[in-house]
């Protein structure tokens, strides 16, 4: 059984929580797209972990993990993940592989994802991550991005030095102020990089790596064949798809299902199941319109209730009610068959919980995701109104002790959203996730 587990909304809907309970169920996991401007929060045994780039499956004993040729890996992060995981007692060696077709993320992007963020005028900026992502996407689809597989190769650091004064040309013609592009690990001088640095930081990275990389294709078919389950998980989510998200205001990957099989090597046929992970509410971090976004007390609880933080920059997300003509076309573009429905407890003090079923657009009132953002802010929600449950959930262990009230916003999501409920989950930790048909 291969399994592919995506983000139904705009990111952050609590899929390491999900992806880490599946994962006793599979053999191998599968990271597809982005890089580190993901955060899968784990939390187990008492213990919280940040994973960016490693599946979260390495902190199961017996599993192995593939960073597949969709992701855009920054080898710096992977070193510094490696070593966290080390120190904490998971060794990763003989159970990471790397992709030898996986791009990767370099300093000289992260210069450039700062510069050209800080050169876009008011109204303009994604609100990025700061972290390359963009930059060396384009260079992937520009076909001058280096792979992992090129730092095996004798011509590795001789690229690097090239790509970074091609670089050091475009920051001069942004104008870039040293402060837009200063990242740890470069030196910024006159504005521009300095190329003898950051080889050198790559001529280690090169040593340190080289054990993790294979082609991962046989890896992933061998497994296949010999019997093993695959999961393969999504960073991001659906509305941040470059595709189908809310352009420009998006990530340069596929969170999407269809991304999975782009970013890994295992086909259409190979997938048997799609879990789609919907927070209860919504949330967003960055800029781009947002439906159901909030701003009064309402939307002050949601975020305080929901720990809504950013896991890797720190960012507070905006936050708002369930959208379910998001959850609907996330279910149509995914093919969600199961829900992993987290963060109800967060619910819990709401006298009444708004849910927006379609929208109203210039008058007419529709139910499908305008492809357009400029339609898509102009759109006002159309909210039904439930009772709140006001008690405490997060103890609960089986669905059937819900309290009803809590029990029909549930089934309502799920009846507006299309799909079948496969987990509900209620509280951060591993142990409070009510495994319903999954
Ligand atoms: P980038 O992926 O850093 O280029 O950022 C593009 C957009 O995606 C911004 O609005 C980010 O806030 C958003 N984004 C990227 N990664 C995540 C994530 O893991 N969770 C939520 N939003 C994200």
């Amino acid at each position: 059984m291969n399994t592919v587990l995506i983000g139904s909304q705009w990111g952050d809907e609590g899929k390491g929580k999900i992806i880490d309970v599946l994962t006793d169920r599979a053999d191998v996991v599968v990271r597809y797209q982005g890089g580190s401007n993901a955060g899968h929060t784990v939390i187990a045994e008492g213990k919280k972990r940040v994973l960016r780039l490693v599946p979260s499956g390495i902190l199961h004993e017996g599993k192995t993990c593939v960073i597949g040729n969709g992701v855009v890996m920054n080898p710096l992060d992977l070193i510094e993940e490696i070593e966290t995981l080390r120190s904490t007692g998971v060794e990763a060696k003989g159970r990471l592989f790397i992709s030898t077709r996986t791009q990767m993320v370099m300093l000289y992007h992260r210069a450039i994802d700062k510069a050209e963020e800080a050169a876009r005028p008011e109204g303009k900026k994604i609100g990025t991550t700061g972290r390359g992502i963009g930059p060396a996407y384009a260079a992937k689809v520009s076909r001058s991005g280096l792979r992992c597989g090129d730092m095996l190769l004798p011509s590795f650091l001789d690229k690097v030095r090239e790509q970074v004064e091609e670089t050091n040309v475009r920051l001069r013609e942004l104008g870039a102020r040293e402060e837009d592009i200063a990242v740890p690990g470069c030196s910024v001088k006159g504005g521009v990089l300095d190329a003898d640095e950051i080889v050198a930081v790559y001529a280690k990275a090169k040593e340190r790596l080289s054990p993790y990389i294979i082609d991962t294709i046989p890896y992933l078919h061998d497994a296949k064949a010999a019997g093993k389950s695959i999961l393969l998980e999504g960073a991001q989510g659906t509305m941040l798809d470059i595709d189908f998200g809310t352009y420009p205001f998006v990530t340069s990957s596929n969170p999407t299902s269809g991304g999975a099989c782009i970013g890994s090597g295992l086909s259409p046929r190979d997938i048997d199941c799609v879990v789609g992970v919907v927070k209860a509410y919504t949330t967003r971090v960055g800029e781009g319109p947002f439906p159901t976004e909030l701003f009064d007390d309402d939307g002050k609880t949601l975020a305080e209730r929901g720990h809504e933080f950013g896991a890797v920059t720190g960012r507070p997300r905006r936050c708002g009610w369930y959208d379910a003509v998001v959850a609907r076309y996330a279910q149509r573009v995914n093919g969600v068959d199961y829900w992993a429905l987290t963060k109800l407890d967060v619910m819990d003090v709401f006298e009444k919980i708004r849910i927006c079923t379609a929208y109203e657009l210039d008058g007419k009132v529709i139910d499908y995701m305008p492809s357009s953002v400029d339609e898509l802010a102009r759109v006002k929600p159309v909210y039904e109104e439930m009772d709140g449950w006001m008690c405490e959930t997060s103890n609960i262990t089986r669905l059937e002790d819900l309290p009803p009230k809590a029990r029909a916003y549930v089934d309502r999501l799920v009846e507006l959203s299309g799909g079948k409920l496969g987990i509900l989950s209620i509280g951060p930790a591993r142990e409070s996730t009510l495994r319903i048909a999954l």
